[in-house]
């Protein structure tokens, strides 16, 4: 481990695995129903598979939520106002960053990531497209409160979390989460933030399904590493990607569905699947505007204003933090 405080650095064993790889896999596959958390599928493979998925037909988020940030500038910047600290939770993406920054008259621009290489990649990228605009990236874990750069401590902040990654957490860990980016942001300080809309289930699973088969490459990726890195012998064609809506939980769910009883083994360890059984391994929940209200409310945030793309598909949500009140 390096001794930077406060950062979820990767602590590798004598073999260089990633022990908390093995251990969520190894937790994971010892658990009834089998699932692995959501964020082992982005390795370098899977980071690349996702920037694939956002180019396919089916999947229409990243489109939607670019078209939002296309049309909506005066709005933004009506509602924004000039001045404000833009804190990007995550690395950037080159083409949302730059058309909320353009829209906007912001002082600072500050991304947050947990990985060094990409942040400093995004923000030498942004900074050659602002030249003036100080770009400060923080290298940490925004799962808790962040503490940001003195350049940008007394001036008001814009928090920006594009893409529905919120989606991806279950409730609780939602409400973690925005909970600690109100705690970094401060009181007085306005959210950006996407959430994608339940919609038509058909549409909803070709977006998690599409027909080229690159969804189904970005979640068996996960098998493919576990195998790679935690020396597993899982027979990958033996396993089918599977989009599941979940209604109770308005999410849609990717699995792994063993197509045949299979016994394997990861890190030294035996398991099994039986034939139809499934390895659980994202969420992607779907927002209405209630439950995205109840959501941000739950977590010290009001919403102040909603747009959606043309077809309805996607929001975006502009929230604030006011100063925590008595209510009736
Ligand atoms: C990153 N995240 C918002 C994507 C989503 O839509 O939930 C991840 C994804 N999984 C399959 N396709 C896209």
């Amino acid at each position: 481990m390096t001794s930077k405080p406060g950062l979820k650095l990767v602590d590798r064993d004598e073999s260089g695995v990633d022990t908390a790889f093995r251990e969520d896999v190894i937790e994971g596959l010892s658990q009834q129903p089998k699932a692995i958390p959501a964020r082992w599928l982005y390795d370098d493979a899977g980071s690349q598979l996702f920037e694939d998925i956002t180019k396919v037909p089916e999947y229409y988020p990243t489109r939607a939520e670019t078209e939002i940030l296309e049309r909506q500038g005066e709005s933004f910047a009506k509602l924004i106002g000039p001045g404000r600290a833009v804190v990007e939770f995550g690395s950037g993406s080159s083409i949302k960053t730059p058309l909320l920054l353009r829209a906007i008259e912001p002082a600072a621009y500050v991304p947050l990531d947990i990985s060094g290489d990409f942040l400093r990649a995004a923000a030498a990228d942004l900074a050659a497209k602002f030249p003036g605009l100080p770009v400060l990236p923080v290298e940490a874990d925004f799962m808790r409160k962040v503490a940001l750069p003195e350049e940008v401590a007394d001036l008001p902040k814009l928090g920006f979390f594009p893409g529905s990654t919120i989606g991806n957490m279950v409730a609780r860990t939602a409400v973690d989460l925005l909970r600690s980016m109100r705690q970094t942001l401060g009181v007085g300080s306005q959210l950006l933030i996407g959430m994608d809309l339940i919609k038509d289930e058909t549409v909803l699973l070709a977006a998690y399904d599409d027909a080229a088969g690159v969804t189904a490459e970005f979640n068996l990726n996960l098998a493919r590493r576990i195998n790679r890195e935690l020396g597993g012998d899982i027979d990958i064609d033996a396993l089918r990607h599977q989009a599941r809506w979940n209604d109770d939980f308005a999410r849609v769910e990717m699995h792994l569905v063993a197509q045949r009883d299979l016994e394997f083994s990861v890190a030294g360890q035996s398991f099994a699947l039986n034939k139809g059984e499934s390895i659980h391994t994202e969420n992607s929940h779907k927002f209405t505007r209630r439950t995205a209200h109840m959501l941000l409310a739950a977590s010290g945030w009001e919403m102040q204003a909603r747009w959606l793309d043309e077809a309805k598909r996607f929001s975006l949500i502009m929230a604030d933090a006011r100063p925590n009140r008595s209510a009736p």
